[in-house]
């Protein structure tokens, strides 16, 4: 089928006001929305300004009106603890509302804010589902955050109530949250009146009286019950979630989410961007902390009738490289969606797919890869063993969904392996210099987004409209900064080629080098330090970390290098992957005392580097080298 892309693109270029308003015909408005886009709202402009929806009722209560009730609405499949359970439109109602009632009981109120630290069960979806339907905003942090960064995000987001589990499961340990949590909430200076927590057989948490409460004593009883809500009738502007992400130093950005957009930007990927009929299984296999967690595991397929999966588990391991395949035969999902990484992963442990030949894979349409670069190799590969297309698309905490993809939808554009193919409708994406002039094709640059940004993406930051500013709208004036780097070829395929600030990607996690380093500045024995991402086979990058003792330091540094690796476990959290921490006696600096990081990557990605011109010594270059090779580099 030739692909629509070009007319629907054009068709919003044309006029973005009235492709906006067909779009959000896929939504059940309380007031439907008269004015598609204000410019002179919020910090570049707002959607739906006079709308008014609840995106609960839009994602369960609709459907099981509109003769879906008895249809799947969430798989669970936890190969971790052997459980297996799927809910339908109405359960997931009945389940939703009896933690609606438990959160109204426990006084929260529109606007009030609910903290989510919870493993990949049901029961996050569900507790993110209730407070959408009572207005309060939610903020999922992911559980392999250590209770420094929790607490951190308490601070910043102010919980009244925070909804937990006894435990997360990963394959090799149980993780205790409970004892993460109470030292996250004795660490924040604000602390959240009341704590829901739910026992897993797993671990059994301590309970502290008066505010923590036991999830079976207060929602089991109002789900026996029958106890309802009404969907609380928000603003599209109003704010439907708060998602941390990492910025440039350890204090990690509060994105946020606003209700109306997010709801037709996303119903609107469904069909388009995925290809994806209501009723069908689409499987992110990501985790509800992440952004691709909250798109497309907690609400896009929800919102438009589609099925979606809570898998508790790993690519490899749990128990084999033939979990994804095991999935998709048993539930006959028709998109699989999960980053390169996890793809390598099975590569490495079967790289001649063996166990692809066990199952039925012929419900499976396409597999959708992002969260970092997609490496030709692993597409290639995922394309060879499952015969289907793969597709590469790029987007980012802040937008929300796909600034660029492929639209399956639309009807498939030529796949170029290295590129996420094209800007989607929303986004004029353009490459610009330093002075902000576009670069001709083919050449590298900085990769912007004329604004508006489309419905679904951030309207600001948490309470930061200033950092908003200056983080994303003020170097480039007109254009939203995504602080990514890359090319536009001559067929207006975009490239992605890396970021431009000290973020990483790790196994397709977002983390900040600037955090790494704040935390191993703090040990005592260290004087200066750099922390870059070095090229992983597996992850696609590891943190390793450079590090300058003081003077005077008596204590061998390997066992200063081991306690550095701890502290970073400890501060920041398991997912930060940090390994690697090397002793030098000086950091390569220009002449101005900038960390030269840049080269010292080069070096150990063994890239071809030249000398900069601007180095104070060069020789710390052999040092740094040789530094590199005690390593293993
Ligand atoms: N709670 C607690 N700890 C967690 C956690 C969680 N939710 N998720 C990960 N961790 C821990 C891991 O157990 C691991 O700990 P370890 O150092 O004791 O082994 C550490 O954090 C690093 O995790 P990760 O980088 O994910 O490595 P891994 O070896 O456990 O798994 C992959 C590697 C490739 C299998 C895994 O990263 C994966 O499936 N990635 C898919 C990508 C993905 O989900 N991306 C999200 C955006 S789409
Ligand atoms: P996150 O906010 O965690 O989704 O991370 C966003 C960053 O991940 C982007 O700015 C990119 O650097 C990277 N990224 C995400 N998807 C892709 C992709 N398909 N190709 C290249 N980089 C990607």
């Amino acid at each position: 089928m030739a692909s629509r892309y070009q007319e629907v693109y054009q068709s919003w270029i044309k006029d973005p006001s009235a492709f906006w308003a067909e779009a959000a015909k896929a939504i059940d408005w309380i007031k439907p929305p008269q004015k598609i886009f204000d410019p002179d709202m919020g910090v570049y402009g707002r959607w739906f300004p006079d709308g008014t929806l609840n995106t609960c009722y839009n994602a369960v209560d609709r459907h099981v009106k509109n003769g879906r009730a008895e249809q799947a609405a969430l798989i669970y499949d936890s190969p971790v603890t052997g459980m297996k359970r799927t809910f339908t439109f109405a359960q997931l109602l009945a389940e939703v509302n009896a933690v609606a009632a438990v959160l109204k009981d426990f006084g929260v109120v529109k606007g009030d804010r609910v903290l989510l630290y919870m493993p990949m069960i049901p029961e996050a979806v569900i507790g993110v589902l209730a407070c959408a339907r009572i207005g309060a905003i939610h903020s999922v942090v992911f559980g392999g955050f250590a209770a420094k960064e929790l607490a951190t995000r308490i601070n910043d987001s102010q919980p009244k109530v925070i909804i937990t589990a006894s435990c997360g499961i990963e394959p090799n340990r149980v993780v205790k949250y409970k004892p993460l949590l109470d030292e996250a909430i004795e660490l924040a200076a604000v602390k959240p009146e009341k704590v829901l927590l739910l026992q897993r057989p797993q671990e059994k948490a301590e309970m502290i009286g008066g505010r923590d409460f036991d999830w079976g004593d207060m929602v089991v009883p109002a789900l026996a019950e029958g106890r309802t809500v009404k969907p609380e009738e928000m603003a599209a502007t109003d704010p439907l979630y708060i998602l941390y992400t990492s910025g440039t130093t350890g204090v990690p950005k509060g994105v946020v989410r606003d209700n109306g957009g997010h709801a037709v930007a996303l119903c609107w990927t469904m069909k388009n961007l995925y290809g994806i009929e209501p009723g069908e299984v689409f499987w992110a296999a990501s985790d509800v902390g992440w952004v691709v967690g909250h798109s497309y595991i907690l609400y896009g397929q929800l919102l438009y009738g589609a099925t979606t999966v809570v898998y508790e588990g790993k690519p490899v391991g749990t128990p084999d490289a033939g979990a994804f395949w095991r999935m998709i035969e048993e539930y006959k999902i028709a998109a699989l969606f999960t980053a390169p990484t996890a793809f390598r992963a099975v590569r490495k442990e079967d790289p001649n797919a063996e166990h692809v030949k066990k199952y039925d894979l012929t419900s499976l349409r396409t597999l959708f890869l992002a969260g970092e670069r997609a490496d030709p190799d692993t597409v290639a590969w995922a394309e060879k063993i499952l015969g289907v297309p793969v597709i590469d698309h790029w987007w980012q905490t802040e937008t929300g969904w796909a600034i660029a993809g492929n639209p399956i939808g639309l009807g498939a554009l030529p796949v170029k392996h290295g590129s996420p193919t094209v800007a989607m409708p929303g986004y004029d994406v353009q490459i610009v210099d330093e002075g902000c002039h576009q670069v001709p094709a083919g050449k590298m640059g900085s990769i912007v987004v004329k604004l508006p940004l489309p419905p679904g993406c951030l309207p600001t930051l948490w309470k930061q409209d200033e950092r908003m500013k200056e983080s994303y709208l003020t170097e480039f004036p007109g254009y939203y900064k995504t602080a990514d780097a890359g090319f536009i070829d001559e067929d207006n395929y975009l490239y992605i080629m890396g970021r431009t600030d000290d973020i990483i990607n790790v196994a397709g996690h977002r983390l900040s080098t600037g955090g790494m380093e704040e935390v191993l500045a703090s040990h005592p024995d260290v004087a200066e330090c750099a922390v870059i991402g070095v090229k992983d086979e597996l992850k696609g990058e590891q943190p390793c970390g450079f590090v300058v003792l003081k003077s005077g330091v008596t204590r061998s540094p390997i066992e200063i290098e081991k306690d550095l690796v701890k502290l970073v476990r400890d501060k920041i959290g398991p997912v930060a992957a940090f390994k690697i921490a090397i002793t030098v006696n000086r950091l390569p600096k220009t002449r101005s005392g900038k960390i030269l990081r840049g080269t010292m990557k080069k070096i150990a990605d063994h890239d071809p580097w030249t000398m900069p011109a601007t180095i104070d010594d060069p020789a710390i270059m052999d040092e740094i080298m040789a530094a590199l090779q005690t390593k293993g580099f």
